[in-house]
């Protein structure tokens, strides 16, 4: 699982490294170093100035802050990567 984070400007400015920084601590937190990897993206065209631009693969663009991002990262990538059982 590859998650885009955005370090366009209008991002960065809402924040990119504190998601990506949120995100790493996560993948320490739950050991993923093996099934996720974080990618800064330029711009993706959507510019909220609401938060940063995220995309997990090649899903739908979502907007995440440093307050949001560790809720986000359990919800969307710890629940996608565990077994279905
Ligand atoms: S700067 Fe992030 S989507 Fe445009």
């Amino acid at each position: 699982m590859v998650i885009s984070v955005c370090i366009g400007t209008a991002c960065h400015l809402e924040g990119s490294y504190n998601v990506i920084a949120a995100f790493q601590q996560m993948i320490e937190k739950y050991s993923l170093h093996d099934s996720v990897k974080i990618k800064a993206a330029f711009c993706m065209g959507h510019c909220t100035h609401q938060g940063v631009c995220v995309k997990i693969d090649s899903g739908e663009v979502q907007s995440v802050t440093g307050t949001t991002a560790k809720e986000f990262f359990e919800e969307h990538v710890v629940a996608a990567l565990k077994p279905q059982n």
